[in-house]
């Protein structure tokens, strides 16, 4: 396992790090899950991500589960607020009183008494900046939290957090946890540069377009048994936007390319995240151990030039690249 720098931080990082979104305390049993994340440590993972909004929080006391017993100066454990986790009016977004209580809640469901790192998991419209960034630097007094970040933050509400937190004397974002793969680019014109600038670094979610950069999915065709694009429980609808026939058509291109790299499709497509020197991690999900093994290879792979041009030949016109498509939910849920 190759380690990177959390942003301009002092933290490092696997490069590779585990997610548990649509996956423990959903779509697959206990015993995988804990399988997984074994899998993942052997593997040499050390940072692993959820959120409390996961399979109804859920996910966090499943992951809290696999990782005890498991020395906790050893990983890096990060979660998010902002999600909707209860009916009431003040159990969602990042006011003062939903950071306190939703951090308190997911501190005790993962069974620590801190996580390395705390995220706004999207840009709350309807609470002033200043309240949350206060909220998340007294967690970071408190230590309940080393580190804050935010996800899928447009690069103006990034620089606004930053200029806002350099005024009052808050302790700076470090990173941000956008959407980030092959098919889906829209980071790379506005909130890269100016993270590169601020030392703010990305964490990047579905790095295989969930699962659908291995290939699995051909054009025409149902999805395979077993697979999240079959996840009635959420996977499937989360899944459907990546399986239009035209999509599925141009990722089948990538399969001789891969095969010339002497990688598998799963570990090209994480490997593409990883060339991008602002990318701290990419954060891969799994249902099942073998996948975590195939993932894992992809550190420290290095892609050269016209492997890149042939990518990006092959892909044409599906890849998303308009950076108005980083957007947070307004009104807020
Ligand atoms: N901040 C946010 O808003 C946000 C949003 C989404 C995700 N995330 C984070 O990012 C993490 C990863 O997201 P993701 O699960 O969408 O990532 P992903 O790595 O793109 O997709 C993971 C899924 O793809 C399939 N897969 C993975 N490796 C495979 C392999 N080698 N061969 C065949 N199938 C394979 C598995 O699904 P099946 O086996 O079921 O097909 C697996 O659950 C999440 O767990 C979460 O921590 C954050």
């Amino acid at each position: 396992m190759n380690f990177r720098r959390l942003g301009r931080s002092g933290l490092r990082i696997s490069e590779i790090a585990y997610g548990n979104w649509l996956t423990h305390g959903s779509q697959v049993e206990e015993d995988a899950a804990l399988a997984c994340v074994a899998a993942a440590l052997d593997a040499g993972i050390t940072t692993f991500d959820t959120a409390d909004v996961y399979a109804g929080t859920r996910a966090e006391t499943v992951l809290g589960k696999a990782l005890a017993g498991v020395p906790r100066d050893s990983y890096e454990l990060f979660t998010k607020v902002y999600w909707p986790t209860g009916e009431g009016a003040n159990d969602r977004g990042l006011s003062r009183k939903h950071i306190m209580a939703s951090c308190e809640a997911s501190l005790r469901r993962l069974g620590t008494d801190h996580v390395d790192l705390y995220q706004a998991h999207r840009y709350d419209y309807e609470t002033p900046l200043v309240e949350t960034l206060r909220a998340f630097d007294d967690l970071l007094r408190q230590g309940k939290a080393l580190y804050i970040g935010v996800s899928e933050w447009k690069a103006s509400e990034i620089a606004e957090a930053l200029s806002l937190a350099d005024e009052l004397g808050f302790d700076r974002l470090v990173s941000n946890q956008p959407q980030y793969n092959l098919l889906w680019r829209v980071i790379e014109d506005e909130v890269v540069p100016l993270c590169e600038r601020e030392g703010v670094g990305q964490i990047v979610f579905s790095p295989i377009a969930q699962g659908v950069l291995t290939g699995k999915y051909p054009p025409g065709q149902p999805p395979p048994a077993g697979s999240r694009g079959t996840d009635t429980k959420g996977g499937a609808d989360m899944i459907s936007r990546w399986l239009s026939d035209d999509v599925l058509t141009r990722v089948q291109q990538l399969s001789p390319l891969a095969e010339q790299a002497g990688l598998s499709m799963a570990q090209l497509a994480v490997a593409w995240v990883l060339q991008n020197s602002n990318v701290s991690a990419a954060i891969v999900g799994a249902s099942r151990p073998e996948q975590v093994h195939d993932n894992v290879q992809a550190a420290g792979i290095t892609l050269d030039a016209d492997l890149l041009t042939a990518i990006d030949e092959a892909l044409g016109d599906s890849v998303e690249r308009d950076p108005a498509k980083t957007q947070s939910p307004n009104p807020r849920p």
